[in-house]
């Protein structure tokens, strides 16, 4: 298969386009290296002509021309301003980017013939605060921030191509992922935050009382989820929730980063962020049974696993 992914310099796209070429398909990745690294494609490099980076813009009049040339059968779209903070104070940038860019793709793939789109939504942030969790992905948007509002309109294009040009698109709605290559200088990256902090012996802090909870998901099982969506038989489209359904508090975290990295460390604790929602988990029956996809990874084999990493690449360039 020729895919597409935009978005592919990032954390989870650069994961992606990796499984892509281990699976033997051709890829074009697309980045515009805003919060993206190729350092991060540093191993898709090596499969030589299966892979094809292009330093762009999704919002660039050029990306028309760029995916007609591509022609790919899927693609797959993760490119977006993912700061939910930035979106409060600049919502006409993240607009800009996470509705336009995503339009001007979507009208790129259907001049293109593109079969299928898999858009990543954000399941952490489009059911607002849920009244019951795990959260069933029947239930209705309820966006509570720009970028929340901004993600949830890039489904509903995509729902919209789908009835208009016959173009299968399917979003997965993911819960909060973490694992090599996450940015440890993210807002969001908890994970890789947290590692990063501890395994250079600096401080770490909670916002509120460590009780929050998020539903963690591994970038392998997230990637997994993508694949079997683009091989989803046509008819399969429509917006698919992406997590474990089982909740860790920001502590429990904490505590378990500290046991993989083997310190015994206590955070400080600041004041709750505003907006910020107490519990999220996503109920995914519906995907395991539309998509044949199961989570594999338990939070604790994660978290150990994006420390083995976290300490190569510190060890390989001490400012990550
Ligand atoms: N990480 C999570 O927990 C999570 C959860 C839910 C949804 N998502 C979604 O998954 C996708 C990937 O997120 P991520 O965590 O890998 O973030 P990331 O910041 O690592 O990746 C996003 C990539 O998009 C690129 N980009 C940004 N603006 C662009 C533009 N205008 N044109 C081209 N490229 C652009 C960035 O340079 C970056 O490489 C996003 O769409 C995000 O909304 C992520």
């Amino acid at each position: 298969m020729r895919a597409l992914v935009t978005g592919a310099a990032g954390f989870i796209g650069s994961n992606l386009v990796e499984r892509l070429l281990a699976d033997g398909h051709d890829v074009v990745g697309i980045d515009n290296l805003r919060t993206g690294s190729t350092a991060n494609l540093a191993a898709a490099e090596g499969a030589g002509a299966h892979f094809a980076f292009i330093e762009c813009d999704i919002t660039a009049p050029e990306l028309v021309g760029l995916v007609a040339v591509a022609h790919p059968e899927v693609v797959f779209h993760l490119a977006a301003q993912v700061d939910v903070r930035k979106s409060v104070a600049d919502p006409w940038y993240d607009a800009r980017v996470n509705v336009l860019g995503t339009v001007n793709l979507l009208e790129a793939s259907r001049r293109a013939q593109v079969r299928r789109v898999v858009y990543a939504a954000s399941g952490g942030s489009r059911y607002g605060r849920p009244e019951s969790l795990p959260v069933q992905q029947e239930t209705a948007a309820s966006p509570v921030s720009p970028y929340a509002a901004a993600k949830v309109a890039g489904e509903y294009y995509l729902h919209a191509y789908t009835g208009l040009y016959g173009m299968s698109g399917v979003s997965l709605a993911l819960a909060n992922v973490y694992g090599p290559h996450q940015d440890p200088h993210g807002e969001a990256g908890v994970v890789a935050i947290f590692g990063s902090a501890l395994l250079t012996g600096r401080p770490t802090a909670i916002f509120g009382d460590g009780s929050a909870t998020r539903d963690y998901i591994y970038v392998s099982d997230v990637v997994d989820a993508f694949v079997r969506a683009a091989a989803a038989p046509a008819e399969v489209a429509g917006t698919f929730n992406v997590g474990t359904g089982l909740q860790t508090s920001t502590l429990q975290l904490h505590e378990l980063i500290a046991q993989a990295i083997g310190v015994r460390a206590r955070p400080s604790y600041r004041p709750a962020r505003a907006g910020e929602i107490d519990a999220i988990a996503l109920d995914c029956a519906t995907t395991v049974s539309t998509l044949q996809w199961q989570p594999r990874v338990a939070v604790r084999e994660g978290v150990g696993r994006t420390i083995e990493w976290l300490r190569g690449a510190l060890a390989a360039s001490p400012a990550v």
